[in-house]
């Protein structure tokens, strides 16, 4: 049967280095405490007007797109995996295909937050492998600073994430034995709000349908965004630290191991794992829990933060620039996160 292979990877970090240090002149917190719980030394922010989630998202597709040897005019798909996009809607799949001046070609928006990428590849393996699409571009790409609370209140989440995107096109496997070998994907809604932005949403349905001309526009804008929800900081994301970690470190492992053994193979066999960049701590859980040696699992949470459905593809890119992963090389990509969803991709490099 058809197979997809990653032809083509890219990645783009904006400029401004935000430490640890910096958090400090925001909220009451401190460079041990980050580390030590997270890892995370540093993550970069984008420019407050000039970087979208699109235009890092753009940024990434361009070099992927070249390394892949193809250009924008033949790309026919684009897939776009975000939590945090330019607007509520339409989704950054059409803007990137208006931004690079592509053809009228199909665009997808896909929200699975920290299992985006995953979904996203899983999604362009299937179009590939029916032979319905040949060059689709997948991209990852958060602007996480955006929309984070800055104050104490906030600090549990606010100093894990960050902003970046990544970016592959998907391709048919030309030699045998190479590209996706397997994709496999899960879901678990029991605890949805564990890891979530509840605001705004369709949730609160404060609307009294037939009386809306009653209300005046100050009225309506409460209703979708009330004081209320801002005071109790309901317009910013929300996690149970520690209930995520426990489910996390339990999935990833078990999602690896799903793969591997899919395709009749051990973690012995496994090259290259790379984990969603959740939390270093977590991904250290889950090597020691496969026994994975050091080489073989790539982390760069240190460097960018959590960046959601960009830290696969960065990771990745990262690790195939520097060297370690080659042809033939046995790779995994995992993620876990909010819904709570999570999957692998198995790939034959
Ligand atoms: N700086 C200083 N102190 C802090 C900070 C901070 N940034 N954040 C929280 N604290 C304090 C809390 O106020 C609390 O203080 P108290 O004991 O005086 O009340 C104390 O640290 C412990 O707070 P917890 O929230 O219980 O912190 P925990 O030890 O659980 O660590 C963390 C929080 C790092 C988020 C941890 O729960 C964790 O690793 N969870 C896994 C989830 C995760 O990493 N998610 C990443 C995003 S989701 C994803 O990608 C899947």
């Amino acid at each position: 049967m058809l197979k997809s292979k990653i032809a083509g990877i890219g990645m783009y970090v904006p400029e401004n280095i935000f430490t640890n240090e910096d958090m400090k002149q925001y909220m009451d917190t401190n460079d041990e405490w980050i580390q030590e719980r997270t890892g995370i030394k540093e993550r970069r922010y984008a420019h407050r007007t000039e970087e979208t989630t699109t235009t890092m998202g753009v940024e990434a597709a361009k070099i992927a797109i070249k390394r892949a040897g193809t250009t924008a005019a033949e790309i026919d798909f684009i897939i776009f995996a975000t939590l945090s996009p330019d607007y509520y809607f339409p989704g950054c799949g059409v803007l990137v295909q208006r931004a690079m001046q592509m053809n009228e070609i199909g665009a997808l928006d896909i929200r699975n937050q920290c299992s985006g990428f995953v979904y996203a590849l899983s999604v362009a393996d299937q179009f590939i492998k029916t032979g319905m699409y040949k060059n689709i571009l997948v991209i990852g790409s958060e602007k996480h600073s955006f929309g984070l609370d800055f104050s104490t209140r906030g600090r549990n989440i606010s100093v894990i994430f960050g902003d970046g995107a990544g970016a592959v096109v998907l391709q048919p496997a030309q030699k045998d034995g190479q590209g996706i070998l397997s994709t496999h994907l899960h879901s678990d809604g029991e605890n949805a709000e564990m890891l979530a932005m509840y605001n705004p949403g369709t949730h609160a349905n404060h609307w009294v349908n037939d009386k809306v001309a009653d209300f005046n526009d100050a009225e309506i804008a409460d209703m979708f965004m009330s004081k209320e929800m801002i005071d109790k900081g309901q317009n910013f994301p929300f996690m149970d630290g520690p209930a995520v970690f426990k489910k996390a470190i339990v999935k990833f492992p078990e999602v690896v191991v799903e793969a591997l053994s899919q395709n009749g193979l051990t973690t012995a066999d496994l090259n290259m794992l790379i984990p969603h960049q959740a939390n270093l701590r977590i991904s250290q859980f889950v090597q020691q829990k496969l026994g994975l040696q050091d080489h073989q699992v790539y982390n760069n949470i240190q460097k960018y933060g959590n960046t959601t459905a960009a830290s696969i593809p960065i990771a990745l890119c990262e690790a195939w620039e520097q060297g370690k992963i080659k042809e033939g090389d046995l790779v995994c990509l995992a993620a876990f996160g909010s819904g709570y969803t999570w999957g692998s991709v198995l790939v034959r490099w």
